[in-house]
């Protein structure tokens, strides 16, 4: 099976492809990256050799290069996360998030749709990875999203992603093809681009810089391990009904200001500072435009259907992530100094 996985080299799409290369030698896994700022290859240095995997530059807004790819690849799957992904990048440019979110995510089901349709779509599928940002904001309380919870997208990145969704499912309905999608809650772990809370606040914790708490911290989000995103979309990949709708979360919601504490105190800790050393640095500032209050997963059918669960408790993810990112100063420095976006000339220009 030759797989086309979009987003590769992002901070989920990077931890999805190793998973595939390593788990499954048998399969071909094609990276297609157009490398924006959020795309870095060397969170797949250690993979790159590997004979079944390869790594394509390319912008998926390009309708040409996208049939031209398909046409040439002969792909039997895609699993597709390339996209933009930042809130309050969305915010200042919501145009990008049309472009690579909706136009984008049209050409790839165009572009599976001719090449699978003469032959029946046997044993084909196309993966769409999405959030649980498309169901809007719950209240405080204990409600959760479930897969038939109504879209109420309310930022222009999760409208975007609400709307990639909806072509999704009117490709499924319309022409038949294979679909799986999933909605996933807030990821956190190993290789995460630090401009999102928590790649973010160790960072500054780490350099010793004012921590920014949108508001009063009060907002919740429900957050899971990365590595267990990746096993979860292995399950649906493989498992999952097509034409279905997969939730995925980690049951496991805070608060952003009890997060940020315990981040400080997790830090404090493991670089033998005092207790209460790395709190000081917590800084409020103005909350986000529509800020959305509270996120919150209801995993019960990807559990009970397919049988995941998530492999680590969050004290235990977390704690992996720190030490990640104290162990890995030089990848941190290198992507806020943008040094490693010298690394795909270094490696691919003269292939
Ligand atoms: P990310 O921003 O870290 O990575 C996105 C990747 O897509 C980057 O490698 C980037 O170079 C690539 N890309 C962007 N535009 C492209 C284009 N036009 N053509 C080709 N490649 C392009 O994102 P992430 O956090 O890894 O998220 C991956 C997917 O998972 C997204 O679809 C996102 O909506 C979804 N998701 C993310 C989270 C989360 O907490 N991060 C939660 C649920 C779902
Ligand atoms: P983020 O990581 O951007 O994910 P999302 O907005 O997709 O949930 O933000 C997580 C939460 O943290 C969200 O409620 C916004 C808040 N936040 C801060 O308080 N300070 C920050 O510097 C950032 C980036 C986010």
């Amino acid at each position: 099976m030759k797989i086309i996985i979009t987003g590769g080299a992002g901070f989920i799409g990077s931890h999805v492809v190793r998973l595939f290369v390593t788990k499954y030698p048998e399969y071909q896994i094609l990276n297609l990256d157009a490398l924006t700022y959020a795309g870095n290859l060397e969170n797949l240095r250690d993979i790159e050799n590997q004979p079944n995997y390869r790594f394509v530059k390319g912008d998926i807004a390009d309708q040409p290069f996208v049939d031209e790819l398909f046409a040439r690849e002969e792909p039997d799957a895609v699993i597709h996360l390339a996209a933009e992904s930042h809130v309050d990048r969305s915010i200042t440019d919501p145009l990008a998030f049309v472009r690579t979110n909706v136009l984008g995510t049209v050409h790839l089901l165009n572009a599976a749709k001719n090449l699978w349709k003469s032959a029946g779509y046997e044993g084909k599928t196309f993966y769409h990875v999405s959030t649980d940002e498309v169901y809007g904001s719950l209240e405080m309380g204990t409600e959760m999203f479930t897969e038939d919870t109504p879209y109420d997208p309310r930022s222009p990145y999760s409208a975007s992603k609400a709307s990639s969704d909806h072509f999704v499912r009117a490709w499924y309905h319309t022409y038949g093809l294979p679909v799986k999608l999933s909605n996933c809650s807030n990821n956190y772990g190993p290789n995460h681009f630090p401009e999102k809370l928590i790649p973010l606040a160790i960072h500054r914790i780490r350099t010793s810089q004012p921590v920014p708490v949108y508001g009063k911290g009060e907002n919740v989000r429900d957050w899971l391990f990365v590595k267990d995103h990746a096993t979860a979309i292995d399950t649906v990949f493989h498992k999952g009904k097509v034409g279905d709708t997969y939730n995925i979360g980690g049951v496991n919601e805070w608060k952003n200001l009890d997060l940020i504490h315990l981040l400080c105190d997790v830090l404090d800790e493991k670089t033998n500072q005092p207790q209460g050393t790395s709190r000081k640095l917590i800084t409020f500032v103005t909350d986000r435009a529509g800020h959305d209050l509270r996120y919150a997963i209801d995993s019960s059918k990807i559990m009970n259907e397919l049988g995941w669960k998530p492999s680590v408790t969050f004290e235990q993810g977390l704690a992996q992530t720190v030490d990640w990112y104290l162990q890995n100063t030089e990848w941190l420095e290198r992507v806020t100094s943008g040094a490693y976006q010298d690394y795909y000339q270094q490696q691919y220009a003269a292939r």
